[in-house]
């Protein structure tokens, strides 16, 4: 029988909770991809850190170079995040002839081309779907399912932390600091959280969603943003006195073939279903010409949800590779020349 190897790079909460299905979900796995998938490695920072599961320790290395210049790997999943060194173990992947799967928002959103390049040039797949909202598929509807219709309007919550805090702010009263650390505790946060009240970790998503639902390039540059470190308990007291929320909310409209992008905290009615989108939830409102309003809403954040993402990723460049096919790749962008604007 054949078996099918995989490198994963970064053992963190997500990391680990891929570790774990593995081997957990082994024989479905199996039967679902049509070939045993094996770990052939885990590159770490640090040997000896303490991990959410027990990884068997002849799989761990820290040489990240090393693992994925392997040529028994298939699929190379990158856990790391960050631009560098992600992006050159990414293009070295592809490179050796491996696909890759990956959550790193942050790299998509800066380098999402050159990278798409890369996998096309090597006849391989470069899959994201956790890059943004965690669990939800979101990134394969607005690429596929949605593909023959005309998306006019995206609105996201697309950054778990920062809605756990506004949350806890709306019906706890309760102080920034404290909901932030509870948040971080919980595994929702950046390992550095400015990225997430900034609203830089919002920003990167929100360029990734208008790129897939406008089927054209938005980079991380072009998103205004702002964050939510200026919203005050009053603020929300405030809000809830006139029937509303405040949400951080991520935007992505197409009008006269002008694509605008922006994040920033905004106060949503109590009846639009967003309001309701509570704790660490994530969820992002479509609207199309014709399928009309369409909502996608779950889990964005945390190690078992978004590793819940990376295998179904996993699954299908697998696939792929025993068809000798790739994906849709990411030819189809670019099909309509559309700027975006910095500011609105
Ligand atoms: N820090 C991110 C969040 C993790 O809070 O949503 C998921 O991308």
């Amino acid at each position: 029988d054949k078996t099918l190897k995989v490198a994963l790079l970064g053992a963190g909460s997500v990391g680990s909770q891929v570790v774990r299905l593995l081997s957990e979900q082994a024989d479905d796995l199996a039967a679902r991809v049509g070939a045993r998938v094996e770990l052939a490695g885990v590159a770490v920072r640090n040997l000896d850190s303490k991990r959410d599961v027990e990884i068997p320790e002849h799989l761990l290395t820290t040489d990240a170079d090393a693992l994925v210049a392997r040529e028994d790997v298939d699929v190379v999943i990158e856990l790391i995040g960050g631009i560098e060194p992600a992006r050159t173990l990414i293009l070295s992947a592809l490179k050796n002839g491996a696909s890759v799967v990956t959550a790193n928002k942050a790299l998509v959103a800066a380098d999402g081309p050159a990278l798409f390049a890369a996998a096309a040039e090597a006849g391989r797949d470069l899959y994201y779907e956790a890059a943004v909202a965690g669990a939800i598929p979101i990134l394969r509807p607005l690429r596929e399912s949605l593909a023959g219709d005309r998306v006019t309007r995206v609105l996201g919550i697309v950054n778990g932390t920062t809605n756990f805090i506004l949350d806890q702010m709306d019906t706890h009263g309760a102080d920034f600091a404290d909901a932030l650390a509870e948040a971080q505790e919980l595994g929702y946060a950046e390992a550095d959280p400015t990225a997430d009240v900034e609203g830089h970790d919002a920003a990167a998503k929100a360029a990734i969603l208008a790129s897939l639902a406008f089927h054209t390039r938005v980079n991380a540059e072009d998103v205004h943003c702002e964050g939510i470190t200026k919203v005050t308990a009053f603020d929300a007291s405030a809000a809830a006195a006139m029937g509303s929320v405040v949400k951080l909310l991520a935007i992505a409209e197409l009008s006269d073939e002008q694509v605008s992008v922006r994040v920033h905290p905004a106060m949503i009615p109590l009846k639009h279903p967003l309001a309701s989108v509570r704790g660490a939830y994530n969820a992002v409102f479509v609207e199309s010409e014709a399928a009309g309003q369409l909502m996608f809403y779950g889990p964005g954040a945390g190690g078992a949800p978004t590793a819940s993402a990376v295998l179904g990723d996993l699954v299908t460049v697998l696939r792929n590779r025993l068809s000798g096919t790739t994906g849709v790749g990411e030819s189809a962008y670019a099909d309509r020349a559309v700027r975006p604007m910095s500011e609105t």
